[in-house]
């Protein structure tokens, strides 16, 4: 390996491994028979070995080190190699013994925690997952850190993001948040019943197809399947697919899965093909991946303009199930706020607590203040404190999620994120395009698609999350987007200021 072109090759190839594996996994999730699952471990296991090595090669390691100093490249390939010799030099820090460790210690934790979740007996769980956050502290150490352990944790996911950073936002989610959220609970509420009556599921099916159409989504480079647990995954941007999950007596699972997964793909689609396996040519972080996600599902997805558009379409695939329901019964039905155990179904709003407590336990245990034996009172109490609710079982508590058996610290606050940045980005391009909300009305999403296209979704890791945001906004990021657009929307919803008003009089 010699030049910038022989790296080009090299990055083509890591992708090549690294989506077969992709490929397998989506087969594995959607249609693979159960027999099918010992095999599949292993094909996918040793196109990881060779996935590695590739990525570790000793001169694939000398080459970036030389381009790195090479003038004679242009700045988008500067910014390439540069990008990549920052992920070979993290990986390089990580030991054989304790990569096998992890691994082994993983494929523990997951099983013992899939067993600890339907005993509900988090005792199952505790030792294995003591283990994991030793090797999660020593994880920080081997990647080094400048102020808070937590923050290598959280590079992994968020690049170059900080406790420093996120303390502010998640501060403003504590002041701001949860007021409001109280404010709303003490309103009179809105009534959901609607979604939960008897809708058959090609009819679903064929609804969020439609949906998917119009949004921008290109079914020539991408399908939607069913699978239990809703995702998006990419093999080049003009293979970019999404799951959804169907119940036939809730529309409200397809509906929002659908879109958000949606929003994801979008996002794929969206970066550039001659850019493949580049940096350039990869998504920029899982916040900023779920900033695309969000603004699809909540921004648009939630709104009435958007709804007005569809909810005639919807009316005339289950006309008995709507004909008595007006769009506002359906809007108001799709944006009940409810504080709830389970994180996954959690409304927009109250959805940001479930991270704040995570965030605020998984810096606390990476620190050592935390100890695992005190996790489900210490969840249970925050519970009681952000959401006023009391947990009725570790199943539904501190064990509802796979995260932490996988070894997955620092992945949380990715999800804020994700909203925050959302919210931001929409108020820009409300903004910039010209009566955008009329757009939605009509159907019309194309400049809405362009504009994230223009500027996001094209520069794949070209810019930092922050540097882009900036770029985009004029700013860094900032709660107050989401808190206002939280405001404007949930305060006519729950008619707030009605209620306000009466008291000022
Ligand atoms: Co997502």
């Amino acid at each position: 390996m010699k030049n910038y072109e022989d790296y080009v090759s090299h990055l083509a190839k890591i992708a090549d491994v690294g989506n077969s594996i992709a490929v397998l996994s989506w087969d594995q999730e959607v249609m693979m028979p159960p027999k099918g699952a010992e095999k599949r471990a292993q094909q996918i296991s040793t196109l990881a070995g060779i996935h590695h090595e590739l990525s570790a090669q000793e001169d694939f390691g000398k080459l970036l080190e030389q381009l790195v100093k090479d003038n004679s490249l242009s700045d988008k390939q500067k910014r390439n190699v540069s990008e990549s010799l920052t992920e070979f030099e993290k990986n390089n820090k990580y030991t054989t013994v304790f990569v096998q460790e992890m691994s082994k210690t993983v494929s523990q934790a997951f099983q013992a925690w899939n067993k600890a979740k339907k005993e509900d007996d988090f005792k199952l769980f505790e030792p294995y997952l003591e283990k994991l956050v030793k090797l999660k502290r020593e994880e920080c150490e081997l990647l080094g850190y400048e102020n808070h352990p937590y923050d290598a944790l959280i590079d992994l996911y968020e690049p170059k993001t900080t406790v420093a950073e996120l303390d502010v936002l998640f501060a403003d989610v504590k002041n701001q948040l949860v007021d409001f959220v109280k404010q709303i609970a003490d309103a009179p509420q809105n009534e959901d019943a609607l979604m939960r009556q008897h809708y058959p599921k090609e009819k679903q099916l064929a609804f969020t197809e439609l949906v998917l159409e119009k949004m921008g989504y290109d079914f020539e480079a991408g399908r939607q399947d069913i699978s239990s647990h809703p995702f998006s995954t990419s093999f080049s941007p003009e293979d970019s697919r999404v799951t959804t999950r169907v119940s036939e007596e809730d529309l409200s699972e397809i509906l929002w899965s659908s879109i958000h997964e949606g929003g994801h793909a979008l996002y794929e689609q969206g970066l550039k093909v001659e850019n493949y396996g580049l940096p350039a040519g990869t998504y920029l972080s899982l916040g900023m991946h779920e900033s695309q996600s969000r603004l699809w599902e909540n921004n648009v997805g939630r709104s009435l303009s958007f709804w007005k558009y569809f909810y005639p379409k919807l009316q005339e695939a289950f006309p008995d199930n709507l004909k008595n329901y007006s769009v506002v019964d359906f809007y108001k039905a799709m944006n009940i706020v409810q504080p709830s155990f389970i994180r996954t179904n959690a409304d927009e709003l109250t959805y940001h607590f479930h991270v704040l407590i995570r965030y605020e336990i998984e810096k606390e245990l990476i620190l050592g203040n935390i100890e695992v034996s005190d996790l489900p009172r210490v969840w249970n109490e925050k519970y009681k404190a952000y959401l006023n609710i009391d947990v009725p079982s570790d199943s539904k508590g501190v064990l509802q999620d796979i995260h932490w058996s996988h070894g997955s610290f620092g992945y949380f606050p990715t999800y804020s994120l994700g909203s925050f940045y959302a919210a931001q980005f929409f108020h820009k391009a409300q903004e910039q395009i010209e009566n955008l909300e009329e757009k939605i009305e009509q159907g019309n999403y194309t400049e809405l698609l362009d504009w994230l296209r223009t500027n996001i979704h094209q520069y794949g890791r070209l810019y930092s999350a922050s540097e882009l945001c900036e770029r985009v906004t004029g700013e860094k990021l900032n709660f107050t987007y989401f808190m206002q657009y939280a405001k404007a929307k949930y305060e006519k919803l729950y008619a707030l200021q009605a209620t306000e008003k009466l008291i000022t009089n």
